[in-house]
């Protein structure tokens, strides 16, 4: 395995001599990410080994660390028994490079392999999973990291890259349930898991110093699971949300709400005394149980840090024109206890009833998954406000690729910069975006089995 100063080397290297562009045409040119089977002690070590699909055989998979402005270039090879693709979330890049399987790419099948090769424009915490059968193959194990690093690096002592998931595992074998398409699952709140991990770690502990700051890059990868998070012995401010800096450090006061695709980046001040544990803690029913834990080792040498300075910001941040707009409706319906009661599915009038029967449970304006027309299709550099009504009972994280986008909220004024939006039932939100990025890019639900089973469409945006 390289090191992170080798890997950057090589990125460093690559990025200075080139690759000729008939090399980038061809397959296998770029350094492999080697999507496979593999067993690992995922359960504690009372438990058998549980047999993952993972990046490199890793969980999670290799973590990709490069400089902002530099080029992601890596060739996915598939040793996996199903056809795949990988989709580089919140990465606002080259539509063709998306990886959608059925959408920007065929999906890669079985012993083939796909170069992608895309800059990265903005600086933060992204993350890249699989994109072809998602609900099975993220819950399996295709995810890692993605770190692009600020230009000018942030007064931070460390950066801990922490990938939150829950797995759903047969607490007899340790193995995954690969039962992905379960209507239960689909119907309710997505398939949520029996064992909560990070970094596929059960209770990840993390020795610190006391008063050193770290740099928390918080990543949810579960299917469905939405966190709640809290800080004990840690004094912390959100500094980016989905990868994109705040304008201002937002010192942590409330609950973390990290909803699937979600990414939170904290900087934290160790303020446990030495010999007590600082923790993430996780909400839980009620409960606090802890998330990651960090043990405070020694008395550090350093005093602590003023307040932190906000991260530089990212290009093209401004949302403007909210009057001019084009503007469109998504009107989210069905599954449990919901009210839809028929809906158009593969072009047909299905009722409710008959769409249990096809274990679809999800429409988007009265339409159950993929359409043949687009939601909406803009010209670029034009500015989209879309009105979201989430019209079920169920919480659903709305994730646009390929750009990001600002809430309207009920005041007026515009939001954080985000890629994934969590709403809740009942709730009517909007958000506003400048179709600045050309290309088909998909919009759906981060709850993976709503995604399956109807929550999908897709926009256009005209080069
Ligand atoms: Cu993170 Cu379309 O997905
Ligand atoms: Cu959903």
């Amino acid at each position: 395995m390289l090191s992170r100063r080798q890997f950057m080397g090589t990125a460093a290297a690559s990025a200075l001599f080139g690759l000729p562009k008939n090399l980038a045409a061809g397959n296998g040119a770029y350094s492999p990410i080697d999507a496979q089977v593999r067993n690992i002690q995922l359960a504690p070590p009372n438990y058998a080994q549980t047999e993952i699909w993972g990046y490199d055989g890793k969980m999670p998979g290799t973590e990709i660390r490069l400089s902002q402005g530099q080029r992601v270039q890596r060739t996915l090879q598939n040793n996996l028994p199903q056809a795949t693709s990988i989709h580089w979330h919140g990465i606002r890049s080259d539509n063709a490079m998306d990886g959608v399987a059925g959408l920007t790419q065929d999906a890669v099948p079985t012993g083939g392999n796909f170069d992608y090769d895309f800059a990265v424009p903005d600086a933060g915490t992204y993350w890249y999973h699989a994109h072809n059968r998602s609900a099975e193959q993220v819950a399996r194990g295709l995810y890692g990291a993605l770190i692009v690093e600020e230009n000018d690096a942030p007064d931070v002592d460390r950066d801990e890259v922490l990938v939150l998931d829950d797995w759903l595992l047969n607490p007899e074998t340790a193995q995954i349930d690969p039962d992905f398409t379960s209507r239960h699952t689909r119907s309710h709140a997505g398939r949520r898991g029996n064992f909560v991990a990070t970094n596929g770690r059960y209770q990840l502990s993390l020795p610190v110093v006391q008063s050193e700051r770290l740099r928390l890059r918080l990543i949810n990868a579960a299917n469905a699971r939405i966190f709640v998070l809290q800080l004990a012995g840690l004094e912390g401010w959100i500094v980016a949300l989905d990868g994109m800096p705040l304008p201002a450090p937002h010192p942590v006061s409330e609950d973390l709400v990290l909803a699937p695709g979600q990414r939170i980046d904290l900087f934290v001040d160790v303020i446990a005394e030495v010999g007590e544990t600082a923790h993430l803690v996780r909400v839980d029913d009620n409960e606090g149980l802890s998330q990651v834990a960090f043990p405070v080792a020694a008395r550090g040498t350093q005093v602590r840090r003023g307040p932190p300075m906000p991260l530089p910001p990212n290009p093209d941040q401004n949302v403007t024109n909210l009057e001019g707009a084009m503007r469109a409706r998504l009107n989210m319906g069905g599954g449990a206890m919901g009210s839809l009661d028929a809906a158009i599915f593969q072009g047909d009038r299905k009722s409710f009833q008959e769409l249990v029967e096809a274990n679809q449970f999800w429409a988007f304006n009265g339409i159950i998954g993929m359409t043949e027309t687009p939601l909406l299709e803009a010209d670029l550099g034009q500015t989209v406000r879309l009105e979201i009504l989430n019209d079920t009972v169920f919480p659903h994280a709305m994730h646009l690729h390929g750009m990001h986008f600002r809430e309207v909220q009920k005041d007026g004024t515009l939001g954080p910069l985000r890629d994934t939006l969590l709403t809740y039932g009942g709730e009517t939100r909007e958000i506003a975006f400048m179709a600045n990025n050309p290309g088909d890019w998909l919009f759906h639900c981060h709850m993976l089995s709503h995604a399956d089973s109807g929550m999908m469409t897709w926009l256009k945006v005209n080069a």
